[in-house]
C-alpha cells in the first residue's frame, strides 16, 4: 500500500515539476564544467539506485508478476526467494532515500528527462525500422546484413513499429521535446548530433550509385542494426 501511494504521489509530483524543464536544460548545459559533471553524476547515481530499489521492492511485492515469471521460466523459486530477501534487506535504505525530499524532487526531474530522452531515441529507432516498409530492396539488404531468414516476422515487426511510431508521433508534447533535445545536441556538438537525427532518412533515401549504396549499407549497419537490436529486445 505504501508503495502504491508513493507512486501516486510521484505521479502528481511529476505533473507539478514538469514546469521545471527549462531549469534542467540549464543544468544539462552546465554539465560541461568539471564540478557540474561530478554533481550531476552523483545525483544521477542516487536516482538510479532509488529507481532500482523501488523496482525491486515492487517486484518482490507483486506475487502475480513473480508467478508469471516463474511460469515463463524467467525465474525459479530460489531466485524468487532471493528477490524477496533482497527487497526486505533494502527496505530501510529505500525508506531513507524516499524521506529525502531534495533527492526525491530532483529525481523526478531527472527521471522525467531520462524518460523523454529514451522515448526520443525509441522514436528514432522506430522511424528507421518503419522506413523499411514497402521497400523490398531495403528489407533484403537489412535481412542479409542481419542474417534474418524470416521475412514474415520482420514484416510483422515493421508493422508494429509503424503503429507504435504513429502513437508516439501523435504526442506533440513529446515530439516538441525531442526537437528541443535535438537542437540542444546540435548546439553542443556543432551540428554533428543534429545531422544524426536525420541520418536514418538520409541513409534510406541515398544510394543511387553503387558507391553510394555501399556507403548506405555501411551507414545502416552503424545506425540501423544497433537500433533494431534494441527494437527486437523491446518487442520480444
Ligand atoms: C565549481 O567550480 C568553480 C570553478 O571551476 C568553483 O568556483 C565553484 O566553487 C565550484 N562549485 C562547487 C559546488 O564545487
Ligand atoms: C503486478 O504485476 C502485474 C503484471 O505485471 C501488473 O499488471 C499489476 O499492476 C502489478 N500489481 C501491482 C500492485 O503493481
Ligand atoms: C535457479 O536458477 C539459478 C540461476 O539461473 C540456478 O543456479 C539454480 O540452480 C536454480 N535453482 C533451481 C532450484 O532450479
Ligand atoms: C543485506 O544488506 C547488507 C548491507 O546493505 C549486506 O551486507 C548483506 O549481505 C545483505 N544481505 C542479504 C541477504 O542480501
Ligand atoms: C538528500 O539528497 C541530496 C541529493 O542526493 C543530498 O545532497 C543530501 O545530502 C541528502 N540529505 C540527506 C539528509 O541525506
Ligand atoms: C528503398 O531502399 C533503398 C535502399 O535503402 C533506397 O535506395 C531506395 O531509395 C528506397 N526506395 C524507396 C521508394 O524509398
Ligand atoms: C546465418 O544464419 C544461419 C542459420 O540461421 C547460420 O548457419 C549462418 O552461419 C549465419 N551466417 C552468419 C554470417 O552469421
Ligand atoms: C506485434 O504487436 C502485437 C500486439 O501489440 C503482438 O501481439 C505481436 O506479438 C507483435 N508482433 C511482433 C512480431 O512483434
Ligand atoms: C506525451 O509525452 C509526454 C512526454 O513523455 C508525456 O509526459 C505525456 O504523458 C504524453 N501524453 C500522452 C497523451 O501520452
Amino acid at each position: 500500500m505504501r508503495s502504491i501511494s508513493f507512486v501516486i504521489t510521484l505521479l502528481f509530483a511529476f505533473i507539478a515539476t514538469s514546469y521545471a524543464w527549462p531549469e534542467l536544460h540549464i543544468l544539462e548545459a552546465r554539465k560541461g564544467g568539471k564540478n557540474g559533471t561530478t554533481n550531476g553524476n552523483s545525483v544521477n547515481k542516487a536516482c538510479r539506485k532509488m529507481a532500482k530499489l523501488e523496482k525491486l521492492t515492487a517486484l518482490a511485492a507483486n506475487q502475480t508478476k513473480l508467478d508469471a515469471m516463474v511460469a515463463k521460466g524467467k525465474l525459479n523459486q530460489t531466485e524468487v526467494d532471493a528477490i524477496k530477501a533482497k527487497a526486505a534487506n533494502v527496505t530501510s535504505e529505500l525508506q531513507t532515500m524516499q524521506a529525502n525530499t531534495t533527492l526525491v524532487s530532483t529525481c523526478l526531474v531527472v527521471d522525467a528527462h531520462q524518460k523523454v530522452v529514451g522515448e526520443c531515441k525509441q522514436m528514432n529507432k522506430l522511424t528507421k525500422l518503419a522506413a523499411l516498409a514497402n521497400n523490398q530492396t531495403a528489407m533484403d539488404a537489412f535481412m542479409q546484413k542481419k542474417n534474418i531468414t524470416d521475412m514474415t516476422k520482420l514484416q510483422a515487426k515493421i508493422a508494429n513499429a509503424t503503429t507504435k511510431l504513429k502513437t508516439l508521433q501523435s504526442n506533440t508534447t513529446l515530439t516538441n521535446l525531442c526537437t528541443q533535445l535535438d537542437q540542444q545536441k546540435g548546439a553542443a556538438s556543432d551540428g554533428t548530433a543534429a545531422a544524426s537525427g536525420t541520418a536514418g532518412s538520409a541513409a534510406a533515401s541515398t544510394g543511387s550509385s553503387s558507391g553510394a549504396s555501399e556507403l548506405t549499407l555501411q551507414t545502416m549497419s552503424y545506425i540501423l542494426l544497433p537500433a533494431l537490436a534494441g527494437i527486437f529486445a523491446l518487442f520480444l
